[in-house]
């Protein structure tokens, strides 16, 4: 499975030597009929800047500052608005394509592709193709302010915020191994839809996707990981509060199912994704 400047085709070659799982990568070839692209005097063709990619990148530089800031409420709105309208199209993406069409059984666990759009030091622009049944699991985003944007398919989203343990005894974990987190969001989400934003703290910082059908989701992340600056990521199981609850917790009935304990785990083998490179609209940087 290949994309290719906008449209994805089915090639046997390239499936039958990756034989796993579906694969998508963008390759360099311009299609006349995408409307993102231009014709020159020579004929040849190339992709026109689209108007919505170049003003949120211009955009991510005003508002993200770098390690150890969040950006402002107003600065968060008007990011949050771009996103909202932006489309799979300002990525040279379509709901045509036919990694988003595949509907056949899947075996195994499909692994998810990733692409880069754009990083420096104070942000980062990535896509993720999750085919069907594909899982992104439970991850967190140290000291990061992310804003997430489902571009095609349908996806489930369970994510958490840790819960201060200064302020619950009900909070005190069984063992050390384990931490108490609030579940903030539980649910499926189906393009289009607005945009969600996770907070170092707030909105969901530790979350995982997992695709029901095949899915592309772009995240702008403020500032990026990074192992130097200590933000590398951790990935997390989930186990239901009421697995260590002895009767005695002050939790309702109603809320215990909005806990669970985190303990965190080695990189799973599900986390391992694809790099491609990002061949899509390009961005011109320019300065402020
Ligand atoms: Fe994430």
């Amino acid at each position: 499975m290949m994309l290719e400047g906008g449209l994805v085709e089915r090639r046997k070659d390239i499936m039958t030597i990756r034989h796993v799982n579906n694969k998508v990568r963008y390759v360099n070839k311009a299609i006349k009929k995408n409307r993102s692209y231009k014709k020159r005097k020579d004929q040849s063709v190339v992709p026109s800047v689209p108007e919505m990619l170049q003003e949120l990148f211009v955009t991510c530089r005003g508002v993200f500052k770098g390690s150890g800031t969040v950006p402002s409420p107003p600065d968060v709105n008007k990011l949050r608005s771009i996103l909202d309208k932006m489309k799979p199209e300002d990525f040279g993406l379509s709901r045509d394509l036919e990694f988003f069409k595949a509907t056949g059984a899947v075996k195994g666990n499909p692994r998810v592709t990733n692409t880069t759009i754009y990083q420096c030091d104070e942000f980062s622009m990535c896509i993720f193709f999750l085919p069907a049944t594909a899982v992104i699991p439970l991850h967190n985003h140290p000291g990061m302010t992310v804003f997430s944007k489902l571009l095609l398919g349908k996806m489930h989203i369970k994510s958490y915020d840790w819960v201060d343990p200064v302020n619950s005894e009900d909070s005190m974990p069984p063992n050390s191994k384990l931490r108490l987190a609030r579940l903030k969001a539980n649910s499926v989400f189906t393009a289009p839809c607005d945009t969600s934003v996770l907070y170092p703290t707030t909105g969901g910082n530790i979350h995982q996707f997992t695709a029901i059908t095949p899915c592309a989701v772009l995240d702008v992340l403020g500032p990026p990981y990074s192992k130097e600056d200590d933000r590398d990521c951790s990935y997390y199981k989930d186990i239901p509060y009421s697995a260590f609850s002895n009767g005695e917790t002050r939790v309702s009935e109603e809320e215990i199912e909005d806990f669970g304990w985190l303990e965190k785990i080695e990189a799973p083998k599900n986390s391992r994704m694809d790099s491609i490179e990002y061949l899509g609209p390009q961005i011109i940087e320019t300065s402020y």
